[in-house]
């Protein structure tokens, strides 16, 4: 038995609970299809499940508009289900983070139904961002779904107040004011009930957001914009401010209580891997997601970048760096690998077979680094994102917030398929799902991929596997001096593991050694030449 802490090195799987698994067939995933799906999950080779909010939820947000956050939503089952959901995983031996949304309520909460039946001065007002103002908003801040971040403060009975309320997200999500005691409490108190419940850590919600510059100042988005065209997270008066690692300090503290100690893994979309790696010290955060190197792309130079300093910062600070790919909120990274892929183009096709290629390529050398990484569901099938999705069915903020100019994250979003030919593919027994199935779903479900060699469910399997197998944990990494279009690392565990990545079109030289595991079937010639477009583990000679 190892004494290193589990999450050093988790693989950790996303699950999006409206899009995994429907055990009642009304559409949408529910807590008890999870929980008819552990078997699976723990089969993969996984180390935990994160889940997304399922707690009782008007649903304007997919749910991360929190009205209770100690309840769960009947359309997605009930207290006794998340018990059950947390009992039946660690049975299999899989931990479970779930995921706590701090930074603002649902105006369905009741903290916001006695706003509207208070007034200014009030307890109620104080646990929320209110301002007066009477020409327009108090600042130019947008919401991160399109228009103004503030809406007008309108009563229960329909009174204009003269008062403005802050949402960096939707107008139903007011953003709380970590200012106040109570919401400190409030959301302390939340992370309790959650624990003594058995939860193993929690995600947090844009970790990064919670603390306000107090000033309000204006944004200058032009060069916001100009910062994120140049990759990096851009600084904003409501994004990174120092306040908020004092809410960590608090948090932690409370996670430490607990025995065993329950982690964190922050949404913080840092401006840099340095300023990254501060969520990271050791009374803070045990990890965060490391967003720089998503945004990495398949460009050899910012990949070997991100990884370098990212492993250089948190080096400082003494925390194992996490990894990841896709979530629910970007394209799927087999499409956004692709060529042919431009954002925001729902015309554009892109060319899914390299994007596949590409896809398992990075996956492969990601899960080869040191620290932790995190999936998300349906990767492993190799899915798509799909774009032509009817008007109609859309439901994210995004799209909706802009007159459908932004095309929103429902196509990262469609409900997976299980099995089958036909909607829902396994999703549940029926044929409902709450956005429409492609017909590439037949191929891609798990039932067609299972026991057949060259699929993408196996190759997952097996790479999980040998990466459990060598136990690579946070040993260091070398890289090899390459040039062209190959990057390249060895990792010092006791068999040394050399992984070898080629960004190209052209097969490359490999080093000698024996080939542990392949992207690609025909990743490696003949002649011991690297694939374009491929990766390989091998146990160097
Ligand atoms: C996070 C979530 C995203 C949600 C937003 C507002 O970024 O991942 O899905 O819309 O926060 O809660």
């Amino acid at each position: 038995m190892s004494a290193r802490p589990w999450w050093r090195d988790a693989v950790i799987y996303q699950v999006y609970p409206r899009s995994f698994a429907d055990a009642n067939g009304d559409g949408l995933g529910d807590l008890p299809g999870i929980i008819s799906r552990l078997a699976y999950l723990a089969a993969l080779g996984i180390d935990a499940i994160w889940v997304s909010p399922f707690y009782t939820s008007p649903q304007h947000d997919a749910g991360y508009d929190v009205a209770d956050f100690r309840d769960v939503d009947p359309r997605f089952g009930n207290l006794a289900d998340a018990d059950a959901l947390i009992a039946g995983a660690h049975e299999r031996g899989l931990k479970v983070l779930f995921d706590i949304v701090p930074n603002h309520t649902s105006s369905e909460h009741r903290w916001w139904q006695e706003v509207l039946r208070s007034g200014p001065g009030s307890e109620a007002w104080d646990r929320y961002i209110i301002r007066a103002s009477d020409d327009g908003p108090p600042n130019n801040w947008n919401s991160i779904f399109h228009g103004p971040a503030w809406s007008k403060l309108v009563t229960a009975d329909g009174v204009d107040t003269g008062y403005w309320y802050l949402h960096l997200f939707d107008s139903t999500q007011p953003d709380v004011n970590w200012e106040n005691d109570e919401v400190r409490e409030e959301f302390a108190d939340i992370l309790r009930f959650w624990f003594d419940r058995g939860v193993d850590g929690f995600r947090i919600d844009v970790a990064h957001g919670m603390v306000k510059d107090p000033a309000l100042p204006n944004v200058d988005y032009a060069k916001m914009r100009q910062a994120e065209l140049l990759g990096s997270s851009p600084e904003a008066p409501y994004w990174d401010q120092e306040g908020v690692h004092d809410i960590y300090r608090e948090w932690r503290r409370i996670a430490d209580s607990y025995d065993p100690p329950r982690i964190f893994c922050g949404e913080t979309w840092a401006p840099s891997p340095e300023r990254l790696a501060l969520y990271q010290r050791p009374d803070e955060l045990h990890t965060s997601f490391n967003f720089d190197y998503l945004k990495a792309g398949w460009d050899r130079q910012a990949v070997q970048r991100s990884v370098a300093n990212t492993l250089l910062h948190h080096a400082k600070v003494g925390a194992p760096p996490t990894w990841v790919l896709s979530n629910h909120d970007v394209v799927r990274h087999r499409t956004r690998l692709a060529p042919g892929f431009y954002p925001q183009d729902r015309h554009c096709r892109p060319d899914e077979v390299r994007g596949l290629a590409r896809a398992r390529a990075l996956t492969l050398f990601t899960l080869a680094l040191p620290g932790s990484t995190y999936l998300y569901q349906g990767e492993e099938l190799g899915l798509v994102e799909v774009f032509d999705i009817p008007d109609a069915a859309r439901e994210d903020p995004a799209w909706h917030r802009s007159q459908g100019e932004d095309l929103g994250r429902d196509g990262c979003r469609v409900p997976l398929p299980w099995s089958g030919d036909a909607p829902s593919y396994g999703f549940n027994s029926g044929t409902a799902s709450w956005l429409p199935q492609p017909p590439s779903w037949a191929t891609l479900c798990a039932q067609a991929q299972d026991g057949l060699g060259d699929s993408t469910l196996e190759f997952y399997r097996a790479a999980l596997r040998l990466r459990r197998a060598r136990s690579l944990g946070e040993s260091a990494l070398e890289w090899w001096d390459t040039d062209g279009d190959l990057l390249a690392f060895r990792r010092a565990s006791d068999t040394p593991l050399m992984c070898v990545i080629n960004f190209g079109d052209a097969p490359a030289i490999l080093p000698s050694g024996t080939v542990e595991i392949a992207s690609m079937a025909d990743a490696v010639t003949a002649d011991h030449l690297l694939a374009g477009e491929s990766c390989i583990w091998m146990t160097p000679s």
